[in-house]
């Protein structure tokens, strides 16, 4: 019973393979979970609402309202209550609806006001799966955070044979358990995350300041606490309260006490996010008493603050992952890369202040990430929470492979003559790229040394 207590929306569309969600109910109830299934209207055209109810022990839902009773089916209730939503079968139609935020049905209602993460499994014909339309409403998705639980290979309705048959209830069961799984992927973590503005005292009553509101680095923050990694959250001023028995918040004002806070947690931490937005100057001798306005002009003495992240950044230990932000107006992608360069991140968020929704106060943003590498990686504009789970899930990665690094640094090879393989038909995409960066890094391993006879045989 490993999906026990866990509640899982599943919405059925119209596809021949709608039969299969049949099977799959019935292998995620075996495991203990909760299942409300949402049908649209075309898929009752595969498969009886009857079935679908008798297997998940709860009346299936297709419309807004229940006929006659005037009893209302609420989207929004549904999915708060889902830890997950998946939708098996996905047609090519609700996938192009999904991909351009129709709301035309319960279902399509309900995926836009789900909070919980998606999974959807695609299944259609050879030639529609192929196609460019669909590729491209599959990377929408991909880019809204969904997970896509590509389609098999094998034979399917037409009689052709080739890509597009629905995910097998088995192996769906397994992406559902390893979902739950990896909740837990960050336990035993430290996590050291800088957010919101700094105010930088003028007077008793005054401040320089900056418009930042902390959502994004809070977001990092709970997404991150959420996984079951330990935070450190050094605050600066704001409404925000994340609450959360992961997240110890440390409130901060100024640019030099945020500097104190992260210092003093920054060495135990596996990881620095410093999403702050630091004041870069602070007057140079605050007044203690509230300045008049007696004069016609006045100028403040500004004096330079320390860069927070530049300063850990040379004090970076082996094996710690530094992350951080830029928000930029021109030469977003030149600067954002010299500041990967300058304050020794492995990871920069760039975020741009040109894109409509992004940047302060918004609860969306649309961002790139820049690796060491020279890779990156653009998402489009996302509630701030999805970002944050994209960027948790990059952070993850060069953990991973900063692991395997340690793991080298300290042996000598015949010490690591060990075998990773892993079933490529069966692991996600992103377990796979995960295995290609620890690849990489082992390889860079060992072609970086210079090793002599006696330590090394290639075998
Ligand atoms: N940062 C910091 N301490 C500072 C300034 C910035 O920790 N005093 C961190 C931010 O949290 C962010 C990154 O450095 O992760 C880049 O911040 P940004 O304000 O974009 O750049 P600056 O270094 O301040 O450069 P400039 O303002 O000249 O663009």
């Amino acid at each position: 019973m490993r999906l026990q207590g866990k509640r899982i929306l599943l919405g059925v569309t119209g596809s021949i393979a709608a039969y299969k969600a049949a099977h799959f109910t019935r292998l995620l109830v075996k495991e203990g979970a909760e299942v409300q299934i949402i049908m649209s209207t075309s898929a009752l055209s595969f498969i009886t609402p009857l079935t679908l109810a008798t297997l998940s022990k709860k009346p299936v839902l297709v419309e807004f309202q229940n006929d006659g009773t005037g009893e209302w089916n609420n989207h929004v209730a549904l999915g708060m209550w889902a830890d997950l939503f998946v939708v098996a079968p996905l047609s090519a139609n609700t996938l192009f609806k999904f991909a351009k935020g129709a709301c035309d049905n319960l279902l399509t209602a309900t995926y836009l006001s789900a909070k919980c993460p998606v999974m959807v499994a695609p299944a259609m014909d050879l030639d529609m799966y192929r196609h460019t339309a669909v590729k491209d409403n599959l990377q929408a998705l991909r880019s809204y955070g969904n997970t896509i639980l590509e389609a098999e290979e094998g034979e399917l309705a037409s009689g052709l044979h080739g890509e597009g048959r629905l995910m097998e209830p088995e192996h769906m069961v397994e992406h559902v358990l390893k979902h739950f799984q990896d909740l837990d992927m960050l336990a035993g973590k430290r996590f050291l995350v800088t957010a919101g503005p700094t105010y930088e005292a003028i007077d008793p009553v005054r401040f320089i300041g900056n418009h930042s509101s902390g959502k994004m680095g809070v977001a990092v923050a709970m997404e991150i606490a959420q996984k079951g990694g330990n935070v450190e959250l050094v605050l600066g001023p704001g409404a925000l309260e994340p609450s959360h028995a992961n997240i110890q918040t440390h409130r901060v004002r100024s640019a030099e006490e945020m500097y104190e806070a992260a210092k003093e947690h920054h060495d135990e931490a596996d990881c620095a996010v410093f999403a702050a937005a630091v004041a870069d100057f602070a007057p140079l001798q605050p007044s203690d008493q509230k300045i008049k306005k007696d004069q016609a002009e006045m100028s403040i003495p500004l004096k330079r603050n320390r860069d927070i992240a530049g300063e850990l950044g040379k004090v970076k230990r082996p094996g710690q992952v530094h992350v951080g932000f830029a928000l930029e107006t021109g030469e977003e992608e030149k600067n954002a890369r010299s500041k990967l360069e300058k304050k020794n991140f492995d990871m920069i968020v760039l975020n741009s202040l040109r894109d409509e929704g992004a940047g302060f106060q918004h609860d969306t943003n649309k961002v790139t990430f820049f690796f060491k590498n020279g890779e990156k990686e653009q998402t489009g504009l996302l509630p701030k929470t999805k970002i944050a789970g994209l960027l948790v899930s990059h952070i993850r990665k060069l953990l991973a492979a900063v692991l395997l690094l340690l793991l080298c640094n300290p042996v000598s090879a015949q010490q690591l003559n060990f075998t990773v393989t892993i079933n490529s038909d069966r692991a996600n995409t992103q377990e796979r790229d995960i295995f290609e960066n620890m690849k990489a890094a082992f390889e860079q391993f060992l072609n970086g040394t210079n090793w002599i006879e006696d330590e090394f045989s290639p075998h």
